[in-house]
């Protein structure tokens, strides 16, 4: 049997995977004995004895996991949302969660966001049901130049997003709780920077974490807001918009388009009336996927530095619910 020799930095940490999909489960371990061959990686349901566990690494929380693992040093989660776990009342106060950060994520969203900004800035709506018609319809295109995209929530994907539409033309403006400076993107914060930020807005994108102050924040006062048929991006939350409000604003023609990737029910029922709505388009909570090769290595970078004694670098913040 070949010896494994251990290095200064190995470190001893059991490491719980606690996803309850067992495909997903699999990949994860064999990332993070990939990232961490030092820590023993183990399945949650095959643990013999939870409690040893040092770190649990979860995709959601529902209750009873957490209470399992009384000792952990953290709690790392494969989203970069972590309002699932945050809300649960089994964290043991002090633990802290980790979120995932990670440059493959915050590509693909970036690409997600392109996307959609670029097909509605390029009219492809109209125009592909023009061709359904068989129409020729030749409407131009504004410039990126003459549209302005409103970013919510200047985070790592908000801020991702707003410089990538900056640098291909967009005038882009930001919104965040406290404030910040980015180059050549005008930004505001809090509730009293709400509506110089929404004014104008053509195309609006949502990179809000779902706290109680987000929750519902995409809704009839906000899109009367915005300038008169303007288009909605969420990527972040189904619990940030209120369906009925989106119905309505898309039925009187204040809005012209919506992008939805996340939904108050998922998967989205067979019955809902997005599915089938000409103006909406609905994306499966795809926008952006947690890559286990690259995601595992940060959940190890993190982990290295909470048992080396220092804060990780992308902890949630349980007094600002993200
Ligand atoms: N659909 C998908 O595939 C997918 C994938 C990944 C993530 N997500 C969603 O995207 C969200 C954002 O991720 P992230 O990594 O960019 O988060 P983040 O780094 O924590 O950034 C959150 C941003 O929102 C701002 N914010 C929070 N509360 C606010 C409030 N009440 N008013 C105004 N601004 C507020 C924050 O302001 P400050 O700068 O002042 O803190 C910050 O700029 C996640 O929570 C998750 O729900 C979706």
């Amino acid at each position: 049997m070949p010896m494994t020799l251990r290095t200064a930095q190995d470190q001893d940490a059991t490491v719980a995977v606690a996803i309850g999909d067992s495909a997903r489960a699999a990949e994860w371990q064999a990332a993070l004995i990939d990232a961490a061959p030092d820590f023993t990686i183990v399945r949650a349901e095959a643990m013999a004895a939870p409690a040893v566990a040092d770190f649990a690494v979860v995709w959601r929380a529902p209750l009873g996991m957490l209470s399992r693992f009384p000792r952990l040093k953290a709690v790392l989660s494969l989203g970069a949302g972590v309002d699932g776990i945050l809300s649960n009342r089994e964290l043991e106060p002090g633990v802290p969660v980790v979120r995932m950060v990670d440059e493959a994520l915050t590509q693909g969203m970036v690409e997600y966001v392109l996307w959609h900004v670029l097909r509605y800035q390029r009219r492809a709506p109209e125009l592909l049901a023009a061709q359904r018609r068989q129409e020729w319809l030749p409407i131009a295109a504004p410039l990126a130049s003459e549209r302005c995209v409103g970013v919510m929530g200047l985070g790592v994907l908000g801020e991702a997003a707003a410089r990538r539409l900056t640098a291909i033309g967009f005038r882009v403006k930001g919104w965040s709780r406290t404030p910040r400076q980015l180059d050549g993107i005008e930004t505001f914060s809090g509730t009293t920077g709400l509506a110089g930020f929404l004014g104008g807005v053509e195309i609006l994108i949502c990179f809000l974490p779902l706290t109680p102050e987000t929750e519902n924040i995409l809704a009839a006062p906000l899109f009367a807001a915005l300038a008169p048929g303007a288009f909605l991006i969420n990527a972040a939350r189904g619990e940030h918009l209120v369906e009925a409000d989106l119905l309505e604003a898309l039925a009187a023609g204040r809005l012209a388009g919506a992008t939805l990737d996340a939904f108050r029910t998922e998967p989205l029922p067979a019955d809902h009336p997005f599915w089938k709505h000409p103006a909406i388009t609905v994306t499966p909570h795809v926008a952006s996927l947690t890559r286990a090769a690259s995601g595992a290595r940060h959940l190890a970078a993190e982990m290295r530095r909470i048992l080396a004694g220092e804060a990780p670098l992308h902890a949630a913040r349980r007094d600002r619910g993200y």
